[in-house]
């Protein structure tokens, strides 16, 4: 039986009908049995604030446990004014500290960006992968994954009814698994 690996995906939106959140589930369902997923949303997550680390926020200790436990870490997110949007580099922010302890650290990666524009998120999948940089995070290279004209990808069941975005996910989520092993063995 291949290795099992479970996949932290955290989601960069937090709007209830957030096509971020659409492609993370879509996702579970499309991704080899090798791979299994925890979706996390950030709804709740508290600001990160150095001063709350003798005594860190309930919140905070049970994302940096979920991203901890994981062996890799894939981010969905949107673009928010050709970057990350805000409660994403938050979350970086709280699983990178307290300073040599991030949760981050070493895990493989990927990014998926998306939009309903043409650019399908470029601006916040680099900046994200700048970050990824500091944090020892080896991010998948290829395929690149921005997501451009998603706003018709779902139906009213957010079932993915755009074939040319399944037959996308389905070998970006081959090759992350492909990843994943190759970065952990
Ligand atoms: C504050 C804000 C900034 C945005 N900036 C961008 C942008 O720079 N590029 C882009 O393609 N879309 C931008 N959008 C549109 C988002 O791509 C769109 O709202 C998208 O549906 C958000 O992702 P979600 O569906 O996962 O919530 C922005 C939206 C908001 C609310």
């Amino acid at each position: 039986m291949a290795s099992q690996h479970s996949t932290a995906v955290i989601v960069g939106s937090l709007r209830k009908g957030s096509f971020s959140l659409k492609i993370a589930k879509a996702l579970t369902r499309l991704a080899p049995p090798s791979l299994q997923f925890d979706v996390i949303t950030l709804g709740g997550l508290s600001f990160y604030n150095q001063d709350l680390e003798a005594t860190p926020p309930a919140d905070w200790v049970s994302f940096r446990e979920r991203v901890k436990k994981a062996d890799a870490v894939l981010f969905v997110t949107p673009e928010y004014n050709r970057s990350v949007p805000g409660v994403l580099k938050n979350a970086i922010d709280v699983g990178s500290r307290p300073y040599g302890q991030s949760v981050f650290d070493g895990k493989p990666g990927g990014v998926i960006s998306n939009s309903p524009g043409a650019i399908g998120g470029f601006g916040a999948n680099h900046h994200l992968r700048q970050s990824l940089v500091f944090l020892n995070v080896p991010v998948l290279q290829q395929p690149e994954a921005y997501v451009g004209g998603i706003g018709d990808a779902f139906d009213e069941n957010d079932e993915l009814v755009k074939a040319s975005l399944r037959e996308f996910l389905e070998a970006y989520i081959k090759a992350f698994a492909a990843w994943v092993v190759q970065q952990t063995r």
